[in-house]
C-alpha cells in the first residue's frame, strides 16, 4: 500500500505573520465590519481598487469587462463586492494556514489567467488597503497587517509575473 505525500507542508504561522499577528488581524478585520451592510464593503473595496488604478493607469483596461469606466455601475460594484468578500475569506483563514495556502493558490491561478495582472499591483493594493484600514480602525496594528497581507497574497503573487 503506497502512501502519497503530495501534501504541501504548511506551518501554522510564518516569519512575516505569526499566529499572534494573525489573531490581531482577524480581530481588527471582523470588528470593522460588525453591523455594517454590503454598501460599506462595496465603498471600501471600490476606493482601494480605484487607488490601485490611479497609481497604475495602465491597469484600468484590465477591469473593462466589469465596467470600471463607471465605478458606480452594478458591474463594478459587484466586482468590488466579490473582491472584498474573497479577501474576507482569506483573512478568516489566517487561523488555518493550510486552507489559506490553498485559497491563495486558487486565486493565484485565477489571476494568472488574466494577462496583464502583475505582482506590483498587489503590492499597491496592500498599501492602499492598509492605508484605508488605518483611517477606520482605532489603535491600528500596522506591523501585523503589513506582514499578514504578504502572507495572505503570497501564493497569488507567486503565481503571476513580477
Ligand atoms: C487580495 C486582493 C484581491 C482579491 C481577493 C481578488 C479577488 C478576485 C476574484 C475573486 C476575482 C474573480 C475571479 C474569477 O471569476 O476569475 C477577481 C478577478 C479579477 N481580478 Fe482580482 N483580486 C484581488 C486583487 C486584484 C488586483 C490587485 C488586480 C489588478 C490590479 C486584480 C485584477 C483582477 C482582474 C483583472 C479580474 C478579472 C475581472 C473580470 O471579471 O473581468 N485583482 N479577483
Amino acid at each position: 500500500m503506497g502512501a502519497i505525500f503530495a501534501d504541501v507542508h504548511v506551518e501554522d504561522h510564518d516569519e512575516l505573520c505569526s499566529g499572534g499577528d494573525g489573531n490581531i488581524v482577524v480581530e481588527d478585520w471582523n470588528q470593522l465590519w460588525e453591523g455594517s451592510d454590503s454598501s460599506f464593503r462595496i465603498a471600501f473595496a471600490k476606493e482601494v481598487l480605484l487607488e490601485v488604478v490611479n497609481a497604475h493607469p495602465e491597469a484600468k483596461e484590465l477591469f473593462h469587462a466589469v465596467n470600471i469606466e463607471d465605478p458606480n455601475s452594478g458591474e463594478f460594484e459587484a466586482h468590488s463586492l466579490r473582491i472584498i468578500n474573497t479577501f474576507d475569506l482569506l483573512v478568516n483563514l489566517l487561523q488555518d494556514r493550510h486552507a489559506l495556502h490553498e485559497a491563495s493558490l486558487h486565486l493565484g491561478h485565477q489571476h494568472a489567467a488574466r494577462p496583464g495582472v502583475v505582482a506590483k499591483y498587489f503590492k499597491t493594493f496592500g498599501q492602499e488597503l492598509i492605508k484605508a484600514l488605518a483611517h477606520l480602525i482605532d489603535d491600528f496594528h500596522f506591523i501585523a497587517w503589513k506582514g499578514c497581507f504578504k502572507t495572505l497574497t503570497k501564493e497569488i503573487v507567486g503565481s503571476i509575473p513580477e
